[in-house]
């Protein structure tokens, strides 16, 4: 790939270009302000690759997504949640060995420390169980303050089943003081998304068996959501890495950025939505014209995407599941319909069409998360137990490139320029 030439005034700038596997080469402007005193302006950083990175892709034009160049649509059907945790963070897919010898570590961290279960019982009963998840994560750090380095490999793997683990359990803990219901402990035996249903659902005066329709529809949604690329909350979790904070604390800080409604919040978004047009009787039509309308802060939640200009292969996957968990488990949901109605009219619509705005992967997630008995505002934290391998790896990614250094990007100063203080009886 030849070198990019960078012409200001009377200086030039030669800039090395560099490529990857796949996708877009990448020009390394790292010399630009010492030789040129500049710097760049990039908006959400759309044209910003932070570092170089080996663990999804996406090529958005296309709708692909790989996990360490495996496509999605080959992990969604044949893969379990702790296998691609185990793909992401080593790189290969484990033997069936490996395999059973993750599980068995993993299950061996499932309990919580059992003054935790003050921490969910401080909350207001009506918490955000995203509030509650993060504090919940940042509060892990502070049982294990020996494994917290995050330059300490051995530290950071058991730290890091430690949070695949444990996660489940302090959701539905959570969930379980929200509802005034005695707390389940985890149940070994039963595989990852089964112990979390299993935690969720029963209670101790009833028998309980995890559905495996229900469970392997969770497994698959936590297979789709465990990484991509160097999404908001992914990088937020390295931007904090960056300074050599706890993975703890890391972690918690892709929380934080998940729950917001542009990123893992809208799946909550897009079925208050579609329950919202449902209860009011509006049609898609007038749905879709307010989306339309730029004088009305009105979206279509679950539709668009940074990078993808083409379906989300996630999105296309979960709608072929709602149809299936839905007919297995009997259930007749008007908001499916609805959805698939709005799908159809917003994918006919110029102004969608143009602006290559399709169903991402939150737009069907929350027909099926519901249907499994959800509420929906847990819908995000189901999510962040999906991406929890993403951001471990993606923070160990980091800490292990001799390249990083702390996030410390510039800004654009356009405030006042230098000016003298005023005394206060003079202003
Ligand atoms: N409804 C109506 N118009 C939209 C929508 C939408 N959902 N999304 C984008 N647009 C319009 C937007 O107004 C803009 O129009 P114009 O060019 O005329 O100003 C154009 O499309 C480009 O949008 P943008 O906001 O500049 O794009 P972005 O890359 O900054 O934002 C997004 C991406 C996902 C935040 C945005 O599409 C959105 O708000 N979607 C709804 C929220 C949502 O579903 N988020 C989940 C994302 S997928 C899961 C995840 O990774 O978190």
């Amino acid at each position: 790939m030849p070198d990019a030439v960078l012409r200001y005034g009377d200086k030039e700038l030669t800039l090395p270009v560099h490529t990857g596997t796949h996708g877009d080469a990448a020009i390394d402007i790292s010399k630009l302000r010492a030789e040129l005193g500049l710097v760049t302006l990039d908006s959400g950083l759309g044209n910003t690759a932070e570092g170089e990175g080996s663990i999804s892709f996406i090529d958005g034009e296309a709708g692909l997504l790989s996990y360490r160049g495996y496509p999605i649509e080959q992990l969604a059907e044949h893969a379990s949640f702790l296998e691609v945790a185990y793909l992401l963070q080593y790189g290969e897919l484990p033997t069936p060995t490996e395999l059973e010898a993750y599980e068995e570590s993993v299950r061996r961290h499932t309990l919580i420390r059992e003054d935790m279960k003050h921490l969910f019982e401080a909350f207001p009963h009506n918490a955000h169980p995203m509030q509650i998840l993060a504090s919940a994560v940042s509060a892990l750090a502070t049982y294990y303050p020996d494994a917290l380095n995050p330059l300490d490999e051995e530290a950071v793997d058991i730290s890091a089943r430690r949070l695949i683990a444990k996660t489940p359990t302090m959701v539905a803990w959570s969930y379980k003081y929200r509802v005034s219901q005695p707390y389940i402990y985890p149940d070994n035996t039963h595989d990852y998304a089964s112990n979390f249903l299993k935690m969720m659902f029963s209670v101790p005066a009833e028998e309980y068996t995890p559905d495996p329709v229900v469970a392997k529809a969770l497994n698959l949604l936590l297979v789709l959501h465990a990484d991509h690329g160097q999404n908001c909350s992914s990088s937020a979790v390295r931007l904090v890495g960056s300074s050599h904070s706890n993975i703890f604390s890391s972690v918690a800080a892709g929380i934080h950025a998940l729950a917001g409604p542009l990123h893992g919040g809208a799946n909550q978004a897009v079925l208050e939505m579609l329950e919202d047009l449902h209860q009011n009787g509006t049609s898609v039509e007038t749905a879709v014209k307010r989306a339309k309308d730029k004088n009305d802060p009105f979206r279509l939640m679950g539709f668009g995407h940074r990078v993808y200009k083409n379906f989300d292969p996630r999105a296309r996957i979960l709608k072929k599941q709602a149809d299936e968990v839905l007919d297995a488990l009997g259930i007749d949901d008007p908001l499916l319909d609805l959805a698939r109605e709005l799908e159809e009219v917003a994918l006919n619509d110029d102004y969608f069409v143009e602006r290559k705005l399709y169903p991402n992967v939150d737009f069907y997630s929350g027909i099926i998360y519901r249907a499994i008995g959800f509420p929906a505002d847990m819908f995000t934290v189901l999510f962040a137990i999906g991406r929890l391998p993403g951001w471990i790896s993606q923070f160990r990614e980091l800490l292990a490139d001799p390249a990083t250094r702390i996030f410390r990007p510039r800004q654009l100063y356009v405030g006042p320029a230098t000016r003298d203080y005023v005394p206060l009886d003079q202003r």
